[in-house]
């Protein structure tokens, strides 16, 4: 047998393959960040260490290195199955947080849970896991939440919503009607926080301030800038008009990051285009409480743990150096800096 977590990944021929190798390519980036609007001062005097930044946060209560989620990508098939060991094999040592992509099939198949069980290589850090919200509306409830969380001895369930990437489906499920009391339900009945995540498009202050009335304590932006499922799922079907029509729709990372910040008592994941330490600086300055990327560890995935773990090192230093260079020790101090808009 093949030693899928020293070996590169071979991604076979189906769905989930035709997923991957879309979102690796770089024409499915969104390719505008608007985080390059955004500038930081500088400290010419910072009166510190460089040795005495400290990126660590709490987050689902275990300790982490920074404050870095590798969000949710994939699952279901053997290949998808070593992308995630890979993943949490790199968080693990690295002590970030990670989650899985969505286990709807693995419900529908438990042939296919080996593929999402990483806790057995990511013992200490957070474990996140992952269902489509839509599929309240499809069937699954409480207990099919809790079967996804107890499937991976997960910290935390991740509910995504993502109406315009299965508009976009030929084969999408769009009834997205009626979901926020159901989400409730799931918040009421699942044993672990529930995380709130867009995919690509971003939340809004009205979504967040729905999901916080239902009593989701946990959001992510997943906003625009970064990976586009418009344009994925578009080259799927081929209907590129479509797909570039869509391409920036939504809410910006740091307007999504402003828009929900104003909720009170949530944790705010940025995500959606954040792609170095710098990035993630000002996401944290603009009131993220931790950032998530998935793109950018796709490729290290593909390879090996030691080069999932080496991008989040790289992450770790341009995010100390970023601190370094505005005089503050804390991720807690960070989050006061000022930012200016404007380049
Ligand atoms: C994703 N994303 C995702 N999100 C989710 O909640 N469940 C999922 O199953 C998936 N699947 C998935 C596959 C692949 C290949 C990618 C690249 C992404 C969305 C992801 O978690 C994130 O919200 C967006 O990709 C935005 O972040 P980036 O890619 O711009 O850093």
């Amino acid at each position: 047998m093949t030693d899928l977590a020293t070996t590169p990944v071979d991604l076979g021929r189906d769905r989930k393959a035709e997923h991957i190798r879309l979102a690796l390519d770089a024409r499915m980036q969104l390719g505008t960040s608007a985080f390059d609007d955004y500038r930081f001062g500088h400290e010419a005097l910072p009166e510190i260490d460089l040795a005495d930044v400290d990126t660590s946060i709490e987050f689902l209560g275990r300790r982490l290195a920074a404050p870095l989620l590798i969000s949710c990508m994939t699952g279901g098939t053997e290949a998808a199955g070593a992308i995630n060991r890979h993943l949490a094999q790199g968080a693990e040592e690295t002590r970030v947080a990670i989650g899985v992509g969505s286990q709807r099939k693995a419900l529908e198949d438990p042939d296919k849970a080996e593929t999402f069980k990483v806790r057995p290589v990511a013992p200490t850090v957070p474990l996140l896991a992952n269902l489509g919200a839509v599929q309240l509306n499809y069937g699954m409830g409480v207990r099919e939440c809790r079967q996804a969380v107890e499937m991976i001895g997960a910290d935390a369930l991740v509910l995504h919503l993502n109406p315009l990437q299965e508009a976009l489906q030929p084969e999408g499920q769009c009834n997205f009607a009626g979901l926020l009391p159901k989400i409730g339900e799931v918040v009421r009945g699942v044993g672990v926080p529930v995380i709130a995540k867009e995919v690509g498009s971003g939340l809004s202050l009205a979504a967040a301030r729905g999901l916080r009335a239902q009593g989701v304590r946990h959001l992510d932006t997943a906003g625009v800038g970064g990976t586009s499922w418009a344009r994925i799922e578009a080259a799927r079907s081929g209907d590129l008009d479509l797909g570039e029509l869509f391409a920036g729709w939504g809410l910006t990372t740091p307007d999504s990051i402003r828009e929900i910040r104003q909720v009170p008592d949530v944790t705010v994941i940025a995500s959606g285009g954040i792609r170095n330490g710098l990035d993630a600086a000002k996401a944290l300055a603009l009131g993220a409480d931790l950032v998530g990327m998935a793109y950018p560890f796709l490729a290290p995935a593909l390879e090996s743990p030691a080069k999932v773990a080496d991008r989040v090192r790289r992450f770790v230093q341009e995010l100390r150096i970023s601190m370094f260079c505005l005089g503050v020790k804390t991720v807690a101090e960070l989050r006061h800096v000022a930012l200016r808009k404007g380049t």
